[in-house]
């Protein structure tokens, strides 16, 4: 898209910011029915952030949390009575269009990826610059946008909590979405020999194509009733206690718990994850619960593998910005498949 004529005397800018952009909105919390696509005040460059025009993005649950306002608790951080960010949107990838006091490491007109705290739906966003990482060269926005939420995730659970060897066998509860897709090729890619993806018959296809060595449709067989041993459990779901896991656990095996059932309105999974690791305590298994969040490493390692072709995220369809309601509303679902990236009308695509 050309940049538009200047309209901005800022000096440390490329000169050529409009004042207003197309941006999907949220006013106050609730369904998609909330959304909306506005004309709102292009954000402003401050210190320490830096202003990207947006060519990929993508949805995440993380966009369905933030939006519904639930659990409860999420509200203590992104506004109690409604979204302090007025537009929503995490997942980053653009080019650098101007560059806030403190900066250092970005130059105007850098392709960049990583994560915003809301305000990707948009054509320009505001971005913490250190949850950020320059990109290396003729990387796709749309494969980059689709991928620091999720891709992020699937790491740091598999690589830093799970500690997946070579020669490890890693159960993926929830392999066909967003973060499940990125595992189940991560897995992989850190060594694990056999690689078990748990998903619904509709995606059990996609599973296989990725990577997984065995896939279990858990609409016709219960993966603990199908037997196996594993070192690394990486449990989307939360929907099996560390009883029922414990058969198909091998000595010193890892249960990454990412998330859990939303039992209860004011913190979603949190108890479920606790009993997990009490239940766990004092055992040869050790449960790992974490956040996933944004480190320059962990992007680097990231676009490296997307620049050599070996991670490459689960599109499955691409949307403007009037997508983005179909894609949270999927997501909502529970039924996620994949990536749906969303990229602001006239992005251009792929980076020089
Ligand atoms: N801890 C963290 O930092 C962190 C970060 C990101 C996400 N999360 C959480 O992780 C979870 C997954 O996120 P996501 O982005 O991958 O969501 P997603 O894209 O919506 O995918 C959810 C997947 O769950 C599968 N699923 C539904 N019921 C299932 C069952 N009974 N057994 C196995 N799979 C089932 C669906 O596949 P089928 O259609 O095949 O059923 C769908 O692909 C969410 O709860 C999210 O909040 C946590």
């Amino acid at each position: 898209m050309p940049i538009p004529p200047h309209t901005s005397s800022n000096p440390s800018t490329a000169g050529a910011i409009p004042e207003t952009m197309t941006a999907v909105t949220a006013r106050r919390y609730g369904d998609t029915d909330v959304l909306a696509i506005e004309t709102i005040p292009t954000p402003a460059v401050t210190p320490g952030k830096l202003l990207v025009q947006v060519l990929g993005s993508s949805a995440n649950a993380l966009d369905w949390r933030i939006l519904s306002g639930t659990p409860l608790f999420v509200r203590l951080v992104m506004g109690l009575r409604k979204p302090k960010r007025l537009s929503p949107g995490a997942d980053v990838a653009g080019r650098v269009l101007a560059v806030g006091e403190g900066v250092t490491g970005f130059a105007i007109g850098d392709a960049v990826f990583g994560e915003a705290a809301g305000g990707a739906f948009s054509e320009y966003a505001s971005v913490t610059a250190k949850n950020c990482v320059v990109l290396p060269a003729r990387i796709d926005f749309v494969a980059a946008g689709a991928t620091p939420v999720a891709g992020l995730t699937a790491l740091q659970g598999l690589r830093r909590e799970g500690a997946v060897q070579p020669g490890d066998r890693v159960l993926i509860n929830g392999a066909a979405g967003g973060v499940g897709t990125f595992a189940v090729q991560l897995a992989r890619i850190l060594g694990a020999t056999e690689i078990t993806a748990v998903c619904s018959g509709r995606n059990v296809e996609q599973s296989r194509a990725l990577g997984a060595t065995r896939v279990i449709d858990y609409e016709t067989e219960d993966y603990i009733a199908a037997g196996g041993q594993y070192d690394v459990v990486f449990d989307l779901m939360g929907n099996r206690t560390a009883g029922e896991l414990r058969s198909i656990l091998a000595p010193g095996a890892r249960v990454v718990g990412v998330s859990g059932p939303m039992t209860n309105r004011w913190v979603g999974p949190v108890f479920h994850l606790m009993r997990m690791g009490r239940a766990f305590k004092g055992t040869d298994v050790s449960f790992h619960q974490f956040t996933a969040a944004p480190t320059p490493d962990d992007l680097n390692y990231l676009a490296e593998l997307l620049a050599s072709g070996e991670l490459v995220p689960a599109i499955e369809r691409v949307v403007g910005l009037d997508g983005v309601v179909d894609a949270i509303d999927q997501i909502a679902s529970s039924h996620g498949r994949g990536k749906v990236a969303v990229v602001p009308s006239g992005a251009p695509n792929p980076a020089e």
